[in-house]
């Protein structure tokens, strides 16, 4: 079903998001039918271009980045009449008029996408005051970082509330977007099978590792300020963590989905010093590429900014009281792979003798790549052999199960779309953003106290050895991080 016409504007248009997320996103929706063909695209940035020079880029990025259906060329040519220009200075007069004039058409949403450094949302948001453009229906769509402690995230929250209504503001956080993410709670609170069994009583622990094969390439400025709490923990994992621990909400709506993610950041408990973990890649020559250390890759030879992060914490309430949540993300380490695991208790007692062992389900939820959900159960070995157990998959690829044709949807189109239908369910409320900050500031604020240089981990790994000992010292182990 096609949304509204909407005209959405993406201050930093020709910003690498824009070239590799946003337009391809965009063009996916067009092919699908989804996107108007009256509505309008219009790429805003400092940079001398008109809307030929503008398309022309636009299409280059969605050859590269738009996946195969950028072979289509009639409808990218169809597409691409929907894309315009303006050059604009944010700080200054020029180019405003031609915005506004380009986008004078009313009765059609208005959504702006502030792809920009976050220094620039105010003056933007005040500029579009002035100039007219934002009605108490337009949008504005903000990307992370959002702040890099609890103070500066109060203070663009404030600057972004003189001019807009929270219900106006939809701050992205791409993880949210993911096909598996959205499942993970139809899987929680559409089925009566797992929901009785979600809680301390039954669970032994949870893990959440997001495992990235890349560097920091060509980010190191940024990264090198931020660091993997700042960049991935602070946000990615903790949205994760609310999804995977929250009570049901009432309703799938956004204050009542996001009431509840907020509940369980507020429940967080404190990190001690020794169950946090973090390291810095070291340089990797096992292929011609030679990869750069962190170090190297940052220019700083004595950074003491983490690429891997591991800690443990707990969550302070009734369902979770005592069970531990292990999360670890980290850069260069041995392969792509996010995933959730819901790791069970053991059955109580053993039937079968002793030599048939305790066994415990373990059901993972996997967000990339091979998106799906797997649950291990424990099954007779068949065979004439007596009662042997194993442990088999209950497969839920859904590629598989839902073959071939499902459509796969990336998390900024999807997340566009949303911003278009007026739904934040899969936004970052204010509130929620500001709590996830109160937990994650006096952690770094203890590790800078404490003068903690990460230690060095080799390219390939999965991070820092004694991540490993944070497990072992509990009695557990971190699941294999599998491509
Ligand atoms: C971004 C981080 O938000 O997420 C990057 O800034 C990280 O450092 C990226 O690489 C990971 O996203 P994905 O979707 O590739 O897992």
């Amino acid at each position: 079903i096609p949304v509204d016409p909407f005209d959405l504007v993406i201050f930093g248009g020709t910003g690498d998001l824009a070239r590799r997320k946003i337009l391809p996103g965009l063009f996916r929706r067009f092919c699908a039918g989804q996107m108007p063909p009256s509505a309008r695209i219009v790429g805003a940035a400092r940079t001398e271009l008109d809307h030929a020079g503008y398309r022309e880029m636009a299409s280059e990025a969605i050859k590269e980045f738009g996946g195969t259906t950028a072979a289509n060329s009639d409808k990218l040519n169809a597409f691409l009449d929907t894309v315009y220009y303006v050059a604009i200075d944010a700080l200054g007069d020029d180019g405003w008029e031609e915005l506004q004039e380009l986008c004078k058409e009313k009765n059609r949403v208005e959504a702006y996408y502030f792809s920009v450094t976050p220094a620039l949302f105010g003056d933007l948001a005040e500029r579009l005051h002035y100039w007219g453009m934002a009605g108490p229906d337009s949008r504005i769509v903000v990307e992370k970082p959002f702040g890099r402690n609890l103070a500066t995230a109060k203070n663009l929250n404030a600057t972004l509330a003189a001019h807009f209504d929270e219900h106006q503001i939809y701050r992205i956080d791409h993880y949210l977007g993911k096909e598996t993410v959205q499942n993970l709670m139809a899987v929680r609170f559409g089925n009566m099978l797992f929901e009785p069994l979600w809680n301390a009583q039954y669970v032994d622990h949870i893990q959440i590792t997001v495992a990235e094969t890349v560097g920091v390439g060509g980010r190191g400025e940024y990264y090198d300020k931020a660091g993997a709490m700042r960049d991935m923990v602070q946000n990615h994992l903790m949205q994760l963590l609310c999804l995977i621990a929250m009570e049901p909400p009432a309703r799938f709506d956004p204050d009542a989905v996001r009431d509840e993610k907020l509940k369980v950041i507020r429940a967080l408990d404190p990190v001690l010093p020794h169950h946090l973990m973090r390291g810095q890649y070291e340089a990797d020559h096992s292929d011609e590429k030679a990869h750069p250390s962190y170090r190297e890759a940052v220019e700083d030879p004595r950074s003491k900014t983490e690429s891997f992060i591991a800690l443990k914490t707990h969550i302070s309430n009734w369902r979770w009281a005592g069970t531990p949540f292990y999360l670890r993300t980290g850069k260069r380490m041995s392969a792509r792979s996010s995933e959730i695991t819901v790791v069970f208790k053991e059955t109580p007692h053993s039937i079968f003798g002793e030599d048939a062992g305790r066994h415990r389900n373990v059901l993972s939820i996997r967000l990339q790549p091979n998106e799906g959900i797997t649950l291990g159960v424990t099954i007779k070995e068949p065979g004439p052999g007596g009662m042997r157990l194993i442990d088999v998959p209950l497969d839920m690829t859904f590629a598989e199960a839902l073959g071939a044709d499902s459509e796969h949807v990336d998390a900024y189109e999807r997340l566009i779309m949303d911003v278009i239908r007026g739904n934040q369910t899969l936004f970052m409320r204010g509130d929620e953003v500001e709590a996830a900050w109160a937990w994650t500031d006096p952690i770094i604020h203890g590790w800078e106290e404490r003068g903690e240089v990460p230690k060095p981990y080799e390219s390939g790994t999965d991070g820092t050895t004694d991540s490993h000992e944070l497990m072992r010292r509990d009695g557990r182990k971190w699941r294999e991080v599998s491509p």
